[in-house]
């Protein structure tokens, strides 16, 4: 099974082939110090680490050590692979306040996003001070990792909240499949890819961008969007092709050709009629239609069981990350939030944004550079 280092220049979970499961956890950091948050950050480091490798998240392990102790790692783990788990650690923009010292070092694309139109936001389900994305093939290994974290942060940092997500909805390297997502459409198509040199471009902050101690970063968007599904489900397909501007079963823009055909926006069909609609999510999503923005997508499907009503409470838990979200998340969002014709089938109900820093070196701890 795979296993990706901890250590590196960029933290891993971001160009990293897209696993199949996730769970994400936001947190606010208790009353505590900024040396005390310096050590918090320390020791998630030290067990991101280890669980990266495929250890427990402690040396003892855990079914030895101090018997009067707890033990230093959950268990339910043990004897499981790395399952190709990856941790990735973000800093939100209340971390950047009085209490840590940290006003000053907020990276200026940092921003508190904007209401979009429609946005029907849940108090409990928005901002974080700080951030984990643990993403594994296996389910288990990835609760593992937060579940562990979790209890390492225990009386410095607490869940504020947080998503599991199954059936990764992108593609991240050319070698992989596109997946579906819960509308039943290949999701991922248009994606940016690891092996593409202008990739990276667009992913990590480059020097001279703001805030130095970020150079090698990226920004993580979160937003948990519900799906309508059963609205959906009674749709027709010609309706649902028109709102994506592809085909169900191909993945092939309505424009002609196949998954990997560039779409043709200007193509018309009978009276004249734009083949791929006016309001079709990928024509609005599309860097032609955004003055060249692009971001790199890592979104997972969830089912948070069901609503009062019987409805799958089901939907993406869309995750991108970019260099700038000022000039790439928001402006494409903005545009979608207002004419998107997928906005009858979804609402958004959880956002967050947060600074993911460079990756941590061999002996150091993730976001040195912030304290340094
Ligand atoms: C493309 C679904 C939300 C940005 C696509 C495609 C599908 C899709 C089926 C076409 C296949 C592909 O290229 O991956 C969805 C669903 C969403 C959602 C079901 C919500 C539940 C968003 C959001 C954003 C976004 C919130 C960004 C603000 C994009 C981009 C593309 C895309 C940039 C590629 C467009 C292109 O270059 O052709 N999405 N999407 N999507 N989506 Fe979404």
């Amino acid at each position: 099974a795979a296993s990706y280092p901890f250590f590196g220049e960029h933290q891993s979970g971001i160009l990293t082939a897209a696993q199949d499961r996730l769970h994400f956890a936001a947190y606010d950091v208790s009353d505590i110090s900024r040396d005390e948050l310096e050590e918090l950050l320390a020791d998630w480091t030290y067990a991101a680490d280890r669980m990266s490798t495929g250890l427990g998240a402690g040396a003892y392990g855990p079914a030895s050590g101090p018997y009067d102790s707890p033990p230093d790692d959950t268990g339910e783990a043990l004897d499981l692979p790395p399952s190709g788990l990856t941790i990735t650690f973000g800093f939100g923009p209340s971390l950047f306040d009085d209490r840590f010292g940290l006003a000053g070092r907020r990276p200026a694309a940092l921003i508190d996003l904007p209401h979009f139109p429609g946005d029907a936001l849940v108090d409990t389900l928005v901002g974080g001070d700080l951030c984990i994305q643990a993403c594994s093939d296996d389910p288990q290994v990835a609760v593992h990792a937060i579940r562990n974290l979790s209890r390492i942060a225990f009386g410095r940092a607490s869940i504020r909240w947080s998503q599991l997500g199954f059936g990764r909805t992108s593609s991240t390297t050319r070698a992989q499949a596109t997946p579906r997502n819960l509308f039943g459409f290949k999701d991922g198509t248009a994606n940016l890819r690891a092996e593409d040199a202008e990739t990276a471009k667009d992913v990590w902050v480059q020097s001279g961008d703001g805030a130095e101690w970020m150079t090698g970063g990226s920004y993580l968007v979160a937003r948990k969007i519900r799906m309508t599904i059963e609205t959906w489900d009674r749709s027709s397909l010609r309706e649902q092709e028109r709102v994506v501007g592809r085909t169900k079963g191909e993945g092939a823009p309505l424009s002609g050709g196949e998954e990997f055909t560039a779409p043709d926006f200007a193509a018309t069909g009978r009276g004249d009629a734009p083949l791929i609609d006016e309001a079709a999510h990928v024509r609005l999503a599309h860097p032609d239609t955004n003055a060249g923005a692009t971001m790199l997508r890592r979104g997972y499907n969830f089912v948070d069981g069901n609503d009062d009503l019987g409805r799958l409470n089901a939907g993406l838990f869309f995750i991108c990350f970019q260099r700038d979200p000022r000039e790439q998340f928001v402006p494409i969002q903005l545009r979608l939030a207002k004419n998107d014709a997928m906005n009858e089938y979804v609402r958004h109900v959880g956002s967050g944004i947060f600074a993911v820093p460079p990756g941590a070196r061999k002996g150091g701890s993730i976001g040195a550079g912030l304290f340094a």
